[in-house]
């Protein structure tokens, strides 16, 4: 339990964030309407409460289509002043963005620690991270914009091809890297002269507020537009006008699915999502334990398993199982709980008030059906939190086996034969990432080329995780669609275009001249520095 005594004094709730402004169309406009509470899990107080950090618009139907009218019009189908901005000044908003970002580092980890119980170290982390992939970001646009910098001939016909924007984007991100994820989502939309509609994620809302100002002052009207809200009362009527160009999302499935089905013209929406996974550890008889316990340790319970890319089913071959069980569950007992601040805490509070009931739902459910929790704190329970149970053996019929956890659970499975985690992966519907730890080069070489066509990033004896952000983050059947990172994301959220003409006299006069006074944005060969 929390002590108030305990939180250092910069990091204590002094006073409630009440949210009362939207941005919608470079006006920060003045919400009057109803508001939902944020609370945090973490206690204030000694005798266990949530704290109220504040409260949020609940938005509907009306101001998600003034938001999306605000996109429609920056964008003006194309003619619009960002779509058609010089990419030199589209990045000069950009690092104006960021440098305004980097202001509010304090104010957004805290909210950071306190809306999503992210340790301090993480949430900082977060911070960094996200302020990173904004100036990788820019360095990548300014190398593609090199590369189109030219033109190309064949067969008698000469092109000048770019990328250009692809319209107007909705972008959802999830609660537990509710600032990176999104971001990871909007600043490559909104750079490739996209326009943008952004609803926060169900928790991590406030940490959002901060920077509703550099959104404003760095961008022109409707290029960003944010919204407060639930999704179904927000983005569904805005997929309904079948106006939105690119759904992009990182989350559940059923709510792309969702979305994706209030789109009248399936066909012309473009879909770039993360979605759930069920990433398995493969452990082989002759792993080097240690370094496997470690890194089981960080895949499956870093920010208590509460990542896409968590580990969340573990393969132990029969021969290593007995020892991995009984010093993997001494490391699980061994970890700390605490709020994000104090000092070595690894498992923190879990942000939502009902993840803890349905742990134990699925530990009740493992249990009935013949599994034992291995480690001695496992299930125990307190205020916002649940100890994480090692479960074995789990079987197929068990709940823990089939749906993704996210969260502090940990099922273990014991193989003979390596077809059996092999054919439970091509049956799954996930296909993100794998595990594999091992060392003789020869079972490792046949499993890895199965491996790779049965997900999108092998992880040789390494926990499975997104980053650097430099690399492509994606994954097969319902993990994903479309390719994430710095150098991708700027491909998802643009197309192909480009100018071509003929070799002829008047044509190579003509571009000579539009060359030359420099009054195209998109024909040029200026070489941004
Ligand atoms: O929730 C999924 C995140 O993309 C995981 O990112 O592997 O860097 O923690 P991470």
């Amino acid at each position: 339990m929390a002590s108030k005594k305990a939180i250092p004094e910069a990091l204590q709730i002094t006073s409630e964030i009440h949210q009362k402004t939207y941005l919608v169309n470079g006006e920060l406009r003045e919400w009057k309407g109803e508001n939902s509470q944020v609370i945090s899990t973490i206690s204030s107080t000694d005798e266990y409460a949530h704290t109220i950090l504040g409260s949020i618009p609940d938005m509907g139907e009306k101001e998600a289509i003034e938001a999306l009218d605000a996109a429609l019009g920056a964008y003006n189908q194309g003619q619009g002043i960002w779509p058609t901005m010089k990419v030199k000044d589209r990045i000069e908003c950009m690092e104006t963005f960021v440098k305004k970002m980097e202001e509010k580092r304090e104010e957004v980890v805290k909210l950071l620690m306190w809306e999503i119980g992210k340790s301090m170290p993480d949430s900082y982390k977060e911070f960094d991270r996200t302020v990173e992939y904004i100036y990788d970001t820019i360095e990548d646009y300014k190398q593609l914009d090199r590369n189109s910098a030219k033109f190309s001939k064949h067969d008698g016909v000469y092109a000048h091809i770019r990328r250009g924007p692809l319209g107007v984007v909705l972008c959802l991100g999830p609660y537990n890297y509710p600032l990176n994820e999104t971001f990871a989502l909007l600043i490559p939309a909104i750079i490739m002269g996209n326009t943008t509609i952004f609803k926060p994620a169900k928790h991590g809302v406030l940490l959002i507020t901060p920077l509703l100002e550099a959104f404003q002052s760095s961008f022109p009207k409707g290029v960003v537009n944010i919204l407060f809200g639930r999704g179904r009362a927000v983005a569904a009527p805005i997929m309904k006008t079948g106006k939105v160009d690119v759904l992009a999302l990182i989350g559940n499935s059923k709510s792309a699915n969702a979305l994706q089905d209030q789109h009248p013209k399936s066909n012309r929406l473009r879909l770039v999502l993360g979605l759930e996974a069920k990433n398995p550890a493969i452990i082989l008889p002759d792993a080097d334990l240690d370094l496997t316990i470690n890194e089981c340790i960080a895949g499956t319970l870093s920010f208590n398993g509460q990542r896409c890319t968590a580990l969340k089913v573990v393969y132990v071959h029969e021969d290593v199982k007995d020892q991995f069980l009984k010093r993997f569950s001494e490391k699980v007992d061994a970890l700390k709980f605490g709020n994000p601040w104090d000092e070595g805490a690894k498992l923190t509070p879990l942000p939502e008030p009902g993840k803890p009931d349905y742990i134990q739902e699925l530990l009740d459910d493992a249990k009935a059906k013949g599994a034992k929790v291995k480690n001695k704190k496992g299930g125990k329970r307190s205020d916002n939190y649940i100890w994480p149970a090692v479960l074995y053996p789990v079987t197929k019929d068990m709940r823990v086996y089939e749906e993704e956890q996210f969260g502090p659970i940990i099922p273990v499975v014991s193989f003979m034969d390596i077809e059996e985690p092999l054919n439970d992966m091509a049956e799954s519907n996930y296909g993100q990432q794998v595990s594999l730890f091992g060392k003789d080069v020869y079972t490792l070489s046949p499993l890895i080329d199965t491996l790779a066509n049965l997900v999108c990033r092998v992880n040789l004896n390494s926990s499975c995780q997104r980053g650097p952000d430099v690399y492509p983050f994606t994954g097969r059947k319902d993990s994903a669609q479309s390719t994430l990172s710095v150098h991708d994301a700027l491909r998802s959220f643009s197309v192909r275009t480009f100018v071509a003409f003929k070799d002829n006299e008047l044509n190579n006069e003509t571009i000579e001249q539009l060359l030359e006074a420099k009054v195209s944005n998109f024909l040029s060969t200026d070489y941004i520095l």
